[in-house]
Order: C-alpha cells, then structure tokens, then sequence
C-alpha cells in the first residue's frame, strides 16, 4: 500500500469541504473535485470559514488556520485529482448509481495500492465496489456532520476488503484524531440505523400534527440531546431501569401499535432475569463498585459545562 500523502476527496457538497478539512488538519495535502465550479466556489469559501472559525474559538493559532486552508487545492480536473492521490473517498450523492460509477472509475484510473473510501450514509460497500477490479481495496468511512470536527468516524468493511486496506484506513483516521468504529455493513450501519429511527418518529410527530417543528427541536436537543454525549442509548437503558423500560415500551405499542414501540426481547429476558440495570448492579453493562456513580457524575458535569458554554438554555 502506498504511504499517504495526497488525498483526494470527490465531491464538494455538504460533506466534502468537512472532510478536506479534517485531511487538511492531519497535515495531509488534499485535492477536493466536484463537476461543477458554483459549487467548488461554495465550498471553498465554506472551508475558509470553518479555519477562521476554529481560530476564533481558539482551537487553531491564526498561522495554523493559514497552513491547513493552504493544503486543500479545488479542481474540475477529476481524472487528474484520482490519478495523482495516495488515498480517496468520495462524498458523491447517495444514490447507488452515482457511486458505483464512481468507484469504476477510480478502480481504473488509480494503482492497486490506493484505497478508495466511501462516505456513504447506508448503503452496502460489497455492491458499490461490485463494479471493481480490485473491489479489496474498497471500504466506507462514515464521517458524521460536521466532518472536521465529530471525532467518531464508521469504518465498515465489505465482503472483499482486503485486511490491508482495513488497516489502513484505521490507522489513517487515528492519525487525523478521529476514533474510529468498526461496523457490519448492514443498511444505516449504527449511527443512521438509530439516527433514523429518530427522524421517522419526528416526521410522524409533525405529520399527525402533535408537535411543531421547534416545539420537537426543543425537546430533543434540551432533552436527551444533552446527555447523549455523555451516555449512549444502552447505558441510557441500564441507568433509566429495565423494567421501567419495558413499561414504557408496552404501554406505546399498546397505544399506537407502531412496530418500534414493541417491546424488545432482549429486555424482556433481561427483566425476567433481574437484571435491571445499574439498580440492580447488572442490565447491558456491569456496576460494580463506584460505576453507576461515576456515571452519573460524569453526566451531570457534562450537561453543566455545555450549558454553561453555550448559555441558551
Ligand atoms: N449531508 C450529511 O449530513 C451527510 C452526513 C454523513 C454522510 N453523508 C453522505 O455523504 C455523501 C455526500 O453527501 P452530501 O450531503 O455532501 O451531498 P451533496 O449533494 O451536498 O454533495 C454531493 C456533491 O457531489 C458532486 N458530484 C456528483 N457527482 C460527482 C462526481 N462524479 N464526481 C465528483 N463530484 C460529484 C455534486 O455536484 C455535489 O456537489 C452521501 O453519500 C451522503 O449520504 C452526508
């Protein structure tokens, strides 16, 4: 495989000046392509904003922000930008199409050892690489919005990805500061398969006309939005309680008999066992000790300090 140092990022939307950045910020010199100029204008100037930004905050000194906005290159020139990288993902709309094209292309035009990463959201990177000759060296790199700054990116290798080419990329986003998560490569992988359980429910809040779109932003981001930095859905689970869970869960599907609502298996065995969570020392997690009291400090310092920060609450 080749040693990095030119990526190339195909696509410039929403996603694509992110991802240059976080390239950008690792030190790595970065061509971002797209088909139209308009939208290389937009995303230069998007990317310009973000590194003043981040020396605003005061995560980068001024010289910084001036170095890393000088290591990312715009282009048209696509068969020039795929050719001369080391390393590329593409950040091209989702449809399947689209991508399997993409990676056609790029199979033909790059030498074997330059992998190509997909930024898909949910789909399958054994049929995007389908079109491929060398479909090991193909692999999805989810990065969640926005790129340059969420630390988690999903890492999801498909039936041919060679074991090279998943370490690579490992080793690739450590090097950017991102913690990496590996995934099966399963529709929505984790971060959308949960996120758009969230989205359906707040469009059928909005569609049966129970809450206006702000009242449900609010809620969300003031509610569990605040800890979920803290503690993830399971953890959520163990510290609320099992069985309380699984009440609720019961009375909403009674309610509305909405699949998602039904009352979850792995719950219900949990509860006939006495797990129950962090109350009972034991539910998806173990507390032995101090746990469950770390946790709970740890969520409350968490949930001060971001409101302390942000003082809009
Ligand atoms: N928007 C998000 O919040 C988000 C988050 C995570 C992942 N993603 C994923 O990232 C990918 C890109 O999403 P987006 O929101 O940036 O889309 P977008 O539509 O904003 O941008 C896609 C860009 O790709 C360009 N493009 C189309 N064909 C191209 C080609 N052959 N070569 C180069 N550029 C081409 C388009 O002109 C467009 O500018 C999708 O797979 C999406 O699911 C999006």
């Amino acid at each position: 495989m080749n040693e990095i140092q030119k990526i190339t990022v195909l696509g410039t939307g929403v996603m694509g000046p992110d991802i240059s950045l976080g390239f950008a910020m690792a030190g790595y010199e970065v061509t971002g392509v797209d088909i139209e100029q308009a939208i290389l204008d937009r995303a230069a100037q998007k990317i310009t904003l973000n590194c003043k930004q981040m020396v605003e905050e005061g995560m980068l000194r001024e010289e910084e922000g001036l170095n890393v906005r000088s290591r990312i290159t715009l282009t048209l020139d696509w068969e020039g930008a795929v050719a001369g990288a080391d390393y590329i993902t593409e950040a091209v709309p989702e449809e399947m199409g689209t991508k399997k094209e993409v990676f056609r292309r790029c199979d033909e035009l790059c030498s074997e050892g330059v992998v190509i990463a997909s930024n898909t959201s949910s789909m399958s990177i054994t049929e995007i690489s389908s079109t491929m000759k060398y479909p090991q060296r193909a692999v999805s790199t989810h990065w969640t919005i926005p790129a340059h700054l969420s630390p988690m990116v999903e890492v999801i290798c498909g039936e041919k990805t060679s074991e090279a080419t998943a370490a690579l990329v490992f080793t690739l986003l450590k090097k950017a500061g991102k913690f990496p998560v590996p995934c099966k490569d399963s529709p929505g992988f984790i971060h959308n398969y949960i996120q758009f359980a969230m989205v359906k429910a707040a469009m059928d809040l909005l569609e049966h006309e129970i809450a206006s779109p702000d009242d449900i932003d609010t809620v969300v981001k003031n509610g569990f939005g605040l800890r979920l930095s803290s503690v993830g859905p399971i953890k959520f689970i163990d510290l609320c309680g099992l069985d309380t869970i699984l009440n609720i869960q019961k009375y909403m599907y009674k309610m509305t008999k909405n699949p998602i609502y039904r009352p979850s298996e792995i719950i219900e065995k949990n509860v006939h066992r006495g797990n129950l969570g962090a109350k009972t020392g034991r539910g998806f997690y173990e507390y032995t000790g101090d746990e469950a009291e770390k946790l709970r400090i740890l969520t409350n310092r968490t949930i001060i300090r971001i409101k302390q920060e942000l003082k809009e609450f």
